[in-house]
Order: C-alpha cells, then structure tokens, then sequence
C-alpha cells in the first residue's frame, strides 16, 4: 500500500488527486480504482533497477486494457498466458513481437494462434510442447524464439499454491530432459531455441532461492552457445500489511552478482509488483451485525470482485473512504454478500465504528484482483476506473444483468 497515492485529504480518501467519495457517488460500488501514475512508477522503479533486462509485463496480473495501454507507452513488453491474453495485450497495443508465450498447458489452437500473430518468445515446459511447437511451426513455415522452462528445484519462499518451481510441480522442464532436448532441437529448422527461462513463485519472501535457482540454470547457459537469454519471470513482492519484503532492487543486485561476467540478455515478466498497490476495490457497507467481540462489516463486495483472502488466506489492508481520525473503533470481520462461509474480505480487523452507507476501500487489489473475479452468485461484474493525476474515467462498464445471460442460447 502506497500513502502517497491513496491518501487522506479534506476529511476523505483520495486516489492521486481524486476524491473516491465524489468518484462512487457517480459510478456507485462496488468498483475497482486503479492510479495510473502508481502502475507506471513501480514500471519504472524496475526499469531502473534492472536497466539492461526487457521487462514483459504480466498481464495475468490485471488486463485491463487501458491500465495495459498505459505501460506499453511507459516501455513495457508483456507476458501472456493464453490465446486470450495474447489477443488482449494486442488489442492494448503491443507489437506481437513484444509479448511472451508462456503456460504449461498451451493448446494446439493457441499454439498456431501465437505463431500465425508472430509472438516474440514461447516459453516452453515439456518435451511434448517443444514437438508440437516444431511440426507446427513447419506446417506454418515459421520458425519461432524458444525458452525452455527450467524447474530448477527450489522452494520458494511464499504460498504453496503460488510456489512453482520445486520438483513436484507441474511447472518446467528437468535438467536432464533440458539437455536431451537442446540436443536434440540443436540444429532444427522449425524452432530456434535460444534461451532459458526458470521462475520459483510469485510473492517471493527471499532473494536466496532466485540465486539458487539461476545458478541450478547457469551450466546450461555456459554449455550451450545458443542459449543467450536468461528469463527469470516475475515474483518480486509486494508489502500487504507492512511486512518488510526484499525490494526489487535487492533483487537486481543479486542477480546481478550472479550473472557476474556473463554477457546474458535478461528477461523479467513481473504482475503483481507493477500493479498490486496501484489498484483499490471500493466497497458499500450494507449491515453490521453484532459478533462476540465486535461486529460483522456485510459490504457489496466480496469473493466474487476479491477471492485472494478466501483462496490463500490473504490480508489486504482496509481504509474506510471518510478519514477516520475522529471515530471511534471496533473489531470488524469484513465479510462479501456471497453464500460461502469463505466470502470474507478481511478477517480481524480495527476499523472506525462502521455504519451502513460507509464506503470501504480494500487495498493492493491492483493485482490477481478484477482478473480472477468471476459471476458466482449471478453477480454482474463492477466496473474499473483508471485515475491519471486529477482526472478519472470508466475504462470498463459495470455489467448489467442482460451481460448475465448475453452468452447462453
Ligand atoms: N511469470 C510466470 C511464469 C508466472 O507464473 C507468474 C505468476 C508471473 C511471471 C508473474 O508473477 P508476479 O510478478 O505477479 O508475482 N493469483 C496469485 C498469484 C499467481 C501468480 C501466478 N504466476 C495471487 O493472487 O497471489
């Protein structure tokens, strides 16, 4: 969370220079908000940390296109884990040329998608991807830029769910069955194999493990000639609840002095770090009922718009939309109108006594927040608003009730 972007001014809350009272009178709740001017300072935060890597923004951390536009012109490329996010990061305004493909499932249909738009990179994860690539890519007379996908080992420091390159997962490539496969792929008409790409998890809580696993990697970069870039994927941190997290200049110091003496091309494709603190989910409280030890917040948001606190017990910070410094306080359980138990958006929390009407800004939704809500409980989905300095506009429309049944036939 960022006091500077989302901050206290003239008794209520403000996103840069607007004022989110005036803001949800007008689009109502609840809604997601999404400061420009944050997303494409912590892009260049990165830019400057890591000064010679490309950084291909992922988009499966917010796809909102107009949020997307904005970093494409502040110098981002982007990684895309579909046919679907590849269409998107085009419809935003990338060159095919600057996305990545990654996923470890990509299906045939999206495979030749990737090919015929000319995406810049695949991401490869197994032998049988790396196969079917090729006879496409031959049928299609292409011949497209690989990486292989290392699973490197390593436990990440973070969430299981979020962990992804310990052996067990179903993420990458062996060492092993890397060589075997650069071997075999080493003089191939139908793909270019030409870097290595290993990423351990998102919301790393340590630096250790991305050495360890760059330096599991870095024999194959010495052994082969071919191979001359290095994509080390996403997963630098953000501070939920003000927890101290390496920052990503700590990263880029230690990959640096890992690298030390290589003349690599790095790729980083970091979500959450560019857009978490950029976002906030808007809320209406519509009841309290008394719990022992406090209260039960009932609001208009819930899992459907957030289901990070539900899914791996996430904390977001709350701010309520009217500065609190004159209330008094009560313990709150800040809980969505869906019908699951699990449909909480803060547990334990110390808020100004809440009333229905009250307005609540949960926090750092920026990222995994819009992107993984769903209709559950035929809940239309809440419009998102882009703030750029004093100015704000709807860059998605709430959906109405006809959107609910606009697919079905
Ligand atoms: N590259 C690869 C290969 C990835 O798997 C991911 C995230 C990223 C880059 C971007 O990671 P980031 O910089 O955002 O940490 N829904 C979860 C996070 C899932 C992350 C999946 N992969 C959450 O809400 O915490």
């Amino acid at each position: 969370m960022n006091d500077s972007i989302f901050h206290y001014h003239n008794g209520s809350l403000y996103a840069e220079d607007v004022d989110l009272m005036t803001l949800t009178d007008e689009v109502g709740t609840p809604c997601y908000v999404y400061s420009q001017g944050r997303a494409v300072g912590n892009l260049k935060r990165l830019q400057t940390a890591f000064p010679d890597a490309e950084i291909h923004y992922s988009l499966k951390a917010n796809a909102n296109l107009a949020l997307v536009r904005a970093l494409i012109d502040a110098g981002a490329g982007l990684d895309a884990v579909s046919g679907g996010e590849i269409y998107k990061g085009v419809q935003a305004g990338a060159l095919p040329g600057d996305i990545v493909f990654a996923g470890v499932g990509k299906t045939e249909q999206e495979l030749r998608y990737a090919l015929d738009m000319g995406v810049g990179w695949f991401n490869v994860e197994s032998g049988h991807e790396l196969a079917r690539l090729a006879r496409l890519a031959q049928q299609m007379h292409k011949r497209p830029r690989v990486c292989l996908r290392i699973n490197p080992d390593v436990q990440a420091d973070t969430h299981q769910y979020i962990s992804t390159g310990h052996a067990a997962a179903k993420f990458g490539i062996p060492l092993g069955e890397a060589r075997d496969l650069l071997e075999k792929h080493a003089e191939s008409d139908s793909v270019a194999v030409e870097g290595i790409h290993t990423h351990i998890g998102s919301q790393l809580g340590a630096v250790d493990q991305t050495a360890e696993a760059i330096k599991t990697v870095l024999p194959l970069l010495d052994e082969y000639s071919d191979l001359k870039t290095l994509n080390i994927g996403g997963g630098f941190p953000v501070s939920y609840t003000g927890e101290v997290v390496p920052s990503v200049e700590e990263f880029a110091s230690t990959i640096r002095s890992v690298l030390a003496g290589r003349d690599l091309h790095l790729i980083i494709e970091p979500g959450r770090y560019v857009v978490a603190d950029a976002g906030a989910l808007i809320v209406e409280v519509q009841y309290i009922k008394h719990a022992s030890g406090g209260v039960i917040v009932v609001t208009d948001g819930g899992m459907t718009e957030l289901i990070r606190p539900a899914l791996y017990g996430a904390t977001h910070e709350v701010m309520t939309l009217h500065d609190p410094s004159s209330s008094e306080f009560v313990k709150s359980l800040v809980v969505g109108p869906v019908c699951e138990s699990a449909d909480i958006l803060r547990a334990e929390v110390v808020l100004p006594a809440p009333q229905p009407g009250d307005r609540l800004a949960i926090m750092d939704v920026g990222a995994y927040g819009a992107v993984m809500g769903s209709n559950y409980n035929a809940r239309p989905r809440p419009p998102e608003i882009l703030v750029n300095t004093d100015d704000w506009r709807v860059t998605r429309r709430r959906e109405r009730y006809e959107d609910l049944i606009a697919l079905e036939e």
